[in-house]
């Protein structure tokens, strides 16, 4: 008999195809989000779940899913899913790491472009009709080449986005849990700091360090005091790495110049504040949407689960002491 699974939300023809041939699989295409409860229920009998970052996968639907065997997050982060719980179950917890580094890292380079260059206050300006005319004073910004960029959390997309500064000419400098290996340092010519030097030193910080109960409001009104007054913030990681209340007060203080957000705390809510704010460009948690890569992260989180439940390691487990002889 083939395993059951479930797909929380609405993914690619060509992902359930690929699903079908092995699973008897229980589709969302309507992708009207379950609630907490309704997606308990559909677990009842099945073995397997591919989900989203939008469905939290806690201990209490491990409790009504008592066949479940394998969970595959379409994400690379996983902070949705209470790992450790899984872990004790047996049940084998999945990501899509590496299939989506250059889209992120091309989305958090367009955050730092467009609020150094204010893009989108001049879209909005034209738009309206108020453009007259050239003036040479008019809408200044700053520069991203040539200025230095401090990047927190020197993994996979970290590095991508280190890679994209050398063609701007910026001094990247990085803050991670531990250094990176001396060759990777050399390669991308970045260089290590504490998070206060970072802080203190760069013109653009990146954002890009997985979040958990460390990393929880890692950039508070303290850390925000200790960037440069003329510094833009980007975080192109999760919601929750900053206090976006302090945050709002920080970008209608001065204490810096701009934020490039890509996610919010309690998305897809948002604090009302940012919505008054000129000097912060908001997107709506898109860092990896192309349809290229959307494609490749719907593939393989069907590929991990695929493997979980028919057998063979997922390329991609999480919690790797369920793989045998671990
Ligand atoms: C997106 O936010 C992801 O973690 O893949």
């Amino acid at each position: 008999m083939k395993p059951r699974i479930t797909i929380t939300r609405e993914v690619f023809d060509d992902t359930i195809d690929f699903l079908q041939q092995h699973c008897e699989v229980d589709a969302n295409q309507a992708d009207q989000p379950y609630t907490p409860q309704a997606l308990a229920e559909r677990l009842a009998g099945q073995d397997g779940l591919m989900c989203a970052l939008t469905d939290k996968v806690d201990a209490a639907l491990l409790g009504a899913a008592p066949r479940l065997k394998a969970v595959a997050n379409i994400a690379v982060g996983y902070n949705n899913i209470d790992v450790t719980a899984c872990t004790a179950r047996g049940i084998q917890v999945t990501n899509t790491p590496g299939v989506l580094d250059d889209s992120t890292a091309d989305l958090a380079f367009a955050l730092m472009l467009a609020t150094a260059r204010r893009v989108t206050e001049v879209e909005a300006y034209i738009r309206k009709g108020e453009w007259t005319g050239w003036k040479l004073k008019q809408w200044l910004g700053v520069d991203v080449h040539h200025a230095t960029l401090g990047i927190i959390g020197m993994g996979r997309i970290g590095q991508a986005i280190a890679k994209r500064a050398r063609g701007f000419d910026m001094k990247v400098i990085y803050h991670n849990r531990s250094r990176v290996a001396a060759e990777i340092e050399q390669r991308l010519d970045a260089a290590y700091r504490s998070m206060d030097e970072l802080l203190a030193q760069s013109d653009f910080v990146v954002l890009q360090m997985p979040y958990s109960p460390d990393t929880h409001h890692l950039i508070d009104a303290k850390a925000l005091a200790k960037m440069k007054p003329g510094a833009i913030l980007i975080n192109s990681t999760r919601g929750g790495v900053i206090d976006d209340a302090a945050l709002i007060e920080a970008l209608k203080n001065g204490v810096i110049r701009a934020a490039g957000l890509d996610v919010f705390e309690g998305e897809p809510k948002l604090n009302p504040g940012f919505l008054e704010l000129k000097n912060v460009v908001l997107a709506p948690h898109i860092g990896s949407s192309t349809e290229a890569t959307r494609r490749a992260m719907a593939m393989l989180a069907a590929k991990n689960l695929v493997a979980a439940l028919i057998g063979g390691a997922p390329p991609n487990l999480v919690n790797r002491e369920l793989l045998p002889g671990k």
